[in-house]
């Protein structure tokens, strides 16, 4: 079987469980099995198959077929330029998060602590944009800050990376002061989980998409322990659902914080707030 042949049952295998992007995924994942890089796919679509990349490729179909996402069956995904290991551990990097990181990139800091870090992909990005510059980041998930520390060191920033097991209502082994507080927590409320698309619903870290409240739980948490260890002059930036700014800014406010900023995203929807002492 050629390349070709096998690219066209698996895009069939894929439409037939309404996979959306099927055709996109499947070079994706042709490639990811052939281990050629996939702006190179077309030059090889006519050569045989190797039996060993053929049963991959049919291995990850299957696995695309239920749903999961892509970034998961490669082990990788692009944030800012570049690449972040990515599996079921911790939150698959989305574009809308780049948004916070363009913002904090706007202004100088010096030492960033990043909560509800995930893959790591802000503190890492924030630490491999800005030489010298120093970070920490915290997460409950210990699998997560596997992947964060793995990140670092994938990006060349390990030396000036340090990661935390911790919750952010207490801020375990967090004491000193930051110029920078970045935080993407998870802000889907429990009554909307139902209607995330199947490859977030099922395959993201639930603790890492909704507070299983209002969606807000993770900002009034944060608002409560943060802004002690916020220098007078730092800012802190907040990814936010597109509907939340209204309230999280009030929030911000009661916490003696002041509104600077609501930021949007490539749709226009509002999606980072900006927040500091005056
Ligand atoms: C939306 S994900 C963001 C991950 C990453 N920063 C990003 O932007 O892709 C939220 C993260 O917050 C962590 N988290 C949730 N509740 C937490 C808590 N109470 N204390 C610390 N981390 C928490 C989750 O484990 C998850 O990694």
């Amino acid at each position: 079987m050629t390349a070709q042949e096998a690219l066209v049952a698996g895009v069939r295998r894929l439409v037939a469980s309404d996979v959306p992007g099927a055709a996109r995924d499947a070079r994706v994942l042709l490639a990811h099995a052939m281990e050629v890089p996939q702006g190179r796919l077309t030059l090889v679509l006519l050569d045989d198959l190797a039996p060993e990349a053929a049963l991959r490729f049919e291995g990850l179909i299957g696995r695309r077929c239920r749903r999961e996402p892509v970034s998961h069956l490669v082990g990788k995904r692009a944030f800012y330029g570049r690449d972040f290991i990515v599996n079921a551990a911790a939150l698959d990097p989305r574009p809308e998060t780049e948004v916070l990181v363009e913002v904090a990139l706007s202004q100088p800091f010096g030492h960033v602590l990043d909560l509800g870090t995930g893959s790591g992909c802000i503190l890492v990005t924030l630490l491999a944009e800005v030489p010298h510059t120093v970070g920490t980041g915290l997460d409950f998930s210990a699998a997560a800050l596997a992947v964060a520390a793995r990140n670092a060191t994938l990006n060349g920033v390990s030396d000036r990376a340090e990661f935390f097991l911790g919750d952010w209502s207490w801020m375990n082994g967090v004491t000193e002061q930051y110029d920078l507080i970045v935080s993407n927590p998870p802000y889907v409320a429990r009554s909307e989980m139902a209607g995330l698309e199947p490859e977030v619903r099922d395959w993201e870290p639930r603790m890492a998409l909704t507070d299983e409240g209002d969606g807000l739980g993770a900002y009034r948490a944060i608002l409560r322990s943060a802004p002690a260890i916020l220098s007078r002059d730092g800012r802190m930036l907040f990814e936010i659902g597109p509907t939340q700014a209204e309230a999280v800014g009030a929030l911000a406010e009661g916490a003696g914080l002041m509104l600077r900023a609501v930021v949007k995203d490539m749709d226009g929807r509002d999606r980072v707030l900006v927040l500091a002492w005056s």
